[in-house]
């Protein structure tokens, strides 16, 4: 929704106290991540590289659990990825069913934690608002990043017209979407509903605020409809991306501290792009789990067809590769260089010594 910047600015006027930030647990459970391929720095009490990097598993079998934000609050873990990302489910942030303002249990504060809001850019995720006439807020704790979203629904005829429909949320009525900003880890969250012509005219009393990873949801009428009948969003699950990094230090204080330095042989440091604290990557020619004691294992090219760079013989070697031609052969053996040719056969070669320098 496109919206003039002074009716942003007395919407925003209008906004009673902000709240803090809130992600509730989700409610059901089919995470695909078993709480045997956790990798570490990540593992089970007792084997996560520090308590911030530890999931809970009731069982082997059982959906792996993360705690954020220093609650008792745990969340189920979709995935966790070696390059810095780690999705959970939650539920909504907030739900407002007026005159009353539901916060969801959970207080949400990243701050000193290796976790970060994945910004909008490096993950899809995006503060997501269903219901009708309403303007959200989320404001970091410097006061400046902030994003903001208004959602419209202009009737209860507008069911009846599909001029709201089923689809993306950023195109239809009923539901708006915001960037997310880099570098969340706290904010003030609000959520308002609007004084329009057409407020209350069989509209949807209540709405409700998450996060969610973009292209794991699909906004439906039948969400706003259960907004409508005062009931819960059936699917309150939504996926979140997290940005996870190590300490808080960049690469260059972190290689100083030998105990603590998390890099381990065969791979390099680089510094987090969101948030603060540093990441590990296994070397060129290495692949593996960065953070593991010989973790980063030689890639052996000779065996990967999209990888062996090589015509004739293929040598594989710690981080690299080399090749050469089979004996009878000139040439540097390489696809992209000169390959392998048969040397002048040798009767041939007798009788035109002059005319091959080989
Ligand atoms: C608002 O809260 C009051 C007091 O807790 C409760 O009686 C009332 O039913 C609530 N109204 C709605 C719409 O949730
Ligand atoms: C977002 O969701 C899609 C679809 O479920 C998934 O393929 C993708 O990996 C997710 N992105 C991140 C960063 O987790
Ligand atoms: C966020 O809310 C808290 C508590 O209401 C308040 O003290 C703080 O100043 C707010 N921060 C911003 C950036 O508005
Ligand atoms: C609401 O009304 C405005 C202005 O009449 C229109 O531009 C917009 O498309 C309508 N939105 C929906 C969801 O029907
Ligand atoms: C939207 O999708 C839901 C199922 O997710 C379906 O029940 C409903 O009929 C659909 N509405 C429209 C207008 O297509
Ligand atoms: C960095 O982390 C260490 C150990 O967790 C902590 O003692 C220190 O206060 C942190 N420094 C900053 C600037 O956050
Ligand atoms: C990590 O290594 C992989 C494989 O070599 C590479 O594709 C990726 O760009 C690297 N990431 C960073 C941040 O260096």
């Amino acid at each position: 929704m496109i919206l003039g910047l002074s009716l942003i600015l007395k919407l925003l006027l209008w906004l009673a106290a902000s709240f803090g930030a809130y992600m509730s647990e989700a409610k059901y459970s089919s995470s695909s991540l078993g709480c045997i391929d956790i990798p570490y720095p990540f593992g089970k009490s007792g084997e996560a590289m520090n308590k911030q990097f530890e999931i809970s598993c009731q069982s082997d079998d059982a959906a792996p659990l993360l705690q954020l934000g220093g609650t008792s609050m745990y969340y189920e873990v979709e995935s966790i990825s070696l390059q810095g990302h780690l999705s959970i489910y939650t539920g909504a942030i907030a739900v407002d069913c007026p005159p009353n303002f539901t916060r969801e249990s959970g207080w949400i504060d990243l701050e000193g934690t290796p976790y970060t809001i994945s910004d909008t850019k490096s993950s899809g995720n995006m503060l997501t608002i269903i219901g009708c006439e309403n303007v959200a807020v989320i404001l970091g704790p410097d006061g400046i990043s902030a994003s903001t979203c208004v959602t419209f629904c202009n009737s209860s005829i507008a069911f009846a017209t599909e001029e709201i429909s089923n689809g993306s949320c950023s195109s239809t009525g009923g539901c708006c979407q915001a960037f997310i900003p880099k570098g969340l880890k706290r904010f003030n969250f609000t959520l308002q509903s609007i004084q329009t012509a057409y407020k209350g005219l069989g509209q949807p009393s209540c709405s409700q605020a998450f996060f969610v990873n973009q292209s794991s949801f699909k906004f439906s009428t039948d969400m706003l409809l259960a907004l409508m009948q005062d009931e819960p969003i059936s699917q309150d699950r939504y996926l979140v991306t997290l940005d996870w990094a190590i300490g808080n230090e960049t690469c260059e204080e972190a290689r100083l501290k030998d105990e603590t330095y998390a890099c381990k042989k065969n791979s390099y440091c680089y510094t987090s792009a969101n948030g603060v604290g540093y990441r590990c990557n296994c070397s060129l020619g290495y692949d593996g789990n960065p953070y593991a004691a010989d973790g980063c294992t030689d890639i052996n090219e000779c065996m990967d067809p999209q990888l062996n760079p090589c015509v004739g013989l293929c040598i594989n070697e710690p981080g690299s590769v080399s090749c050469a031609c089979p004996h009878g052969q000139l040439g540097d053996g390489r696809k992209q260089g000169s390959g392998c040719r048969n040397m002048v056969p040798l009767e041939l070669s007798l009788g035109n010594t002059f005319k091959f320098a080989y």
